[in-house]
């Protein structure tokens, strides 16, 4: 049986809501949820599957070594960790009209972090049905990941969620 832990970063927001619908397609058994900062990431090599997800809100954000930043903290901690034979599959944030020009660049960055402890990942998604400039977080037509609007297109989210995680768990052989 594979066992999936769903991480997201921040609480209390778009985040979060749709890290719980998200968490929802899984069978509860198999599947654990943490906010990023509450996750002990000693644990992590336990899983096989590693869902991560956050939202883009500048740069700083994800960059800043600072010890109150969650994200560099907890990629720091990951970096001790060697994933090979692991998947990591992405979700990601952002708001396509007001920043067309950074459009969820998260994905990259969590691609980057994936692709540091050599994780497998899995779960890239079409560019279609979005409007956008530029993105760290796309190339070749895809993003490195599942891509969420919760501005400007929450009607499409929970069907965007149904679809990716079928399609993550086609390609893992998981179970309901
Ligand atoms: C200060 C700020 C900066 C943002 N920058 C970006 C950005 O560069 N690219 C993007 O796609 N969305 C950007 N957004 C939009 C958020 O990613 C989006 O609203 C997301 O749903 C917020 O999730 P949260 O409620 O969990 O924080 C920004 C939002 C804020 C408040």
């Amino acid at each position: 049986m594979k066992k999936i832990v769903l991480l997201y970063w921040g609480k209390g927001g778009n985040v979060e809501r749709v890290a719980k619908k998200m968490f929802a397609m899984f069978n509860p058994e198999l599947t654990d949820m943490y906010d990023v900062a509450s996750f002990n990431v000693d644990n992590i090599e336990s899983y096989d599957l590693v869902i991560l997800g956050g939202s883009t809100i500048g740069a700083d954000h994800w960059k800043e070594a600072s010890s109150d930043n969650v994200w560099a903290s907890f990629f720091r901690k990951l970096e001790e960790h060697d994933l090979t034979g692991k998947s990591m599959a992405l979700f990601g944030l952002g708001d396509q009209v007001l920043y067309p020009d950074h459009f969820v660049d998260d994905l990259g960055v969590l691609k980057e972090e994936a692709e540091t402890v050599h994780a497998n990942v899995i779960g890239s998604w079409p560019t279609t049905g979005y409007t956008f400039t530029n993105s760290d977080g796309a190339e070749n037509d895809m993003f490195y990941g599942l891509a969420i609007d919760e501005d400007n297109q929450p009607e499409l989210t929970d069907e965007r969620v149904k679809q990716w995680t079928d399609f993550i768990k086609d390609a893992l052989g998981i179970e309901d």
